[in-house]
């Protein structure tokens, strides 16, 4: 007989407005994405916890000397959650169909995919959407020092989601936008962007305050927008949404270049940085016929990528 396992999926996510603004409590927009993580948790006989993915390679602890390394240290960190009720090890297989560097939200799936698989293992049942929701916040919070939470929603309930952080907000929306992705070719972390942003807001308080504030309203006005299917305006709002990003200071040459691109490939109705900046993804409204990026030598040699992405109406899908 075969040990037990527990076998969990969750997409990635991409933020489509609101982004730096949603950690003031404002309005954001985020939409899960079908591209997934799968975690498998088999049951061992000894006391060995063996994590292993291909991008990452093996790490394995005792149980017994359990510590948070910097490497898998959200996993690490979800599985702290359940120390106490741990009595043996475990094989911990992580599967992603998208790299960890490429802006997809990977943290936060692969944070609740653990939760997930444990909570079903330990306790024997489905932890509630909120509850997991919150449970993965904690835990990236505890790692990372903040976190809006807007892509753990996404990876936990699927579709679009109209998101607040405080108060919790968490509305999913019944649309499925057309989508492209494109990999700038670059990965700044997100604490990194956020700590750029937040010592500009300090030297700016007034000026940033206004520039969320207007993040805000977009994304308001977003919200009525795609209800109707009106891609029009919010392709429109979106370059108005790209023009705040750029005020905040986390565009590039790179990033403008492949939104304007973008912007004139037909079919697009808007583009812009989508998640921190500077680094990560574009992502633009509409849909592009064929592969269009790389557009040369160049965008090829620094790891320009297409990603021809659709909406994820499911969340977390226990398999
Ligand atoms: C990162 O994808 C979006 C930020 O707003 C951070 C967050 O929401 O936690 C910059």
């Amino acid at each position: 007989m075969g040990s037990a396992s527990y076998k969990v999926k969750v997409p990635g996510s991409l933020m489509l407005f609101g982004e730096h603004a949603v950690l003031h409590s404002k309005l954001a927009m985020v939409a899960a994405i079908d591209r997934y993580i799968e975690v498998t948790l088999t049951l061992r006989s000894d006391r060995l916890i063996n994590i292993v993915s291909p991008n990452f390679g093996e790490h394995s602890l005792l149980l017994d000397k359990f510590k948070i390394s910097k490497r898998y240290s959200y996993v690490l960190m979800a599985i702290k959650q359940y120390l106490p009720q741990i009595k043996c090890g475990f094989d911990l297989t992580i599967a992603a169909e998208f790299s960890s560097t490429i802006g997809f939200g990977s943290s936060a799936a692969v944070t609740v995919a653990t939760l997930a698989v444990l909570e079903r293992w330990l306790v024997g049942g489905v932890l509630g959407r909120h509850k997991l929701y919150r449970l993965a916040l904690r835990v990236i919070r505890s790692i990372q020092g903040f976190g809006s939470g807007a892509d753990v929603a996404a990876s936990v309930f699927g579709g679009v989601i109209a998101y607040k952080m405080a108060p919790t907000l968490i509305c999913k929306l019944n649309v499925k936008p057309p989508l492209v992705a494109i990999y700038s070719g670059k990965k700044v972390a997100t604490a990194k962007v956020v700590e750029i942003v937040e010592k500009k807001r300090q030297k700016m308080p007034r000026v940033f305050a206004a520039l969320y504030q207007a993040m805000d309203l977009c994304t308001r006005r977003v919200i009525a927008a795609i209800n109707k299917k009106n891609y029009l305006l919010v392709g429109q709002l979106m370059d108005v949404h790209q023009g705040l990003q750029d005020a905040l200071g986390v565009s590039n040459s790179v990033l403008s270049a492949l939104i304007f691109s973008l912007r004139n490939m037909s079919g697009i109705y808007g583009a812009k940085i989508s998640g921190a900046g500077l680094g990560d993804c574009i992502i633009g409204l509409g849909k592009v016929r064929r592969k269009i990026f790389p557009q040369n030598e160049e965008q090829k040699k620094n790891g320009v990528k297409q990603f021809d992405v659709n909406v994820s109406s499911r969340g977390i899908i226990y398999l």
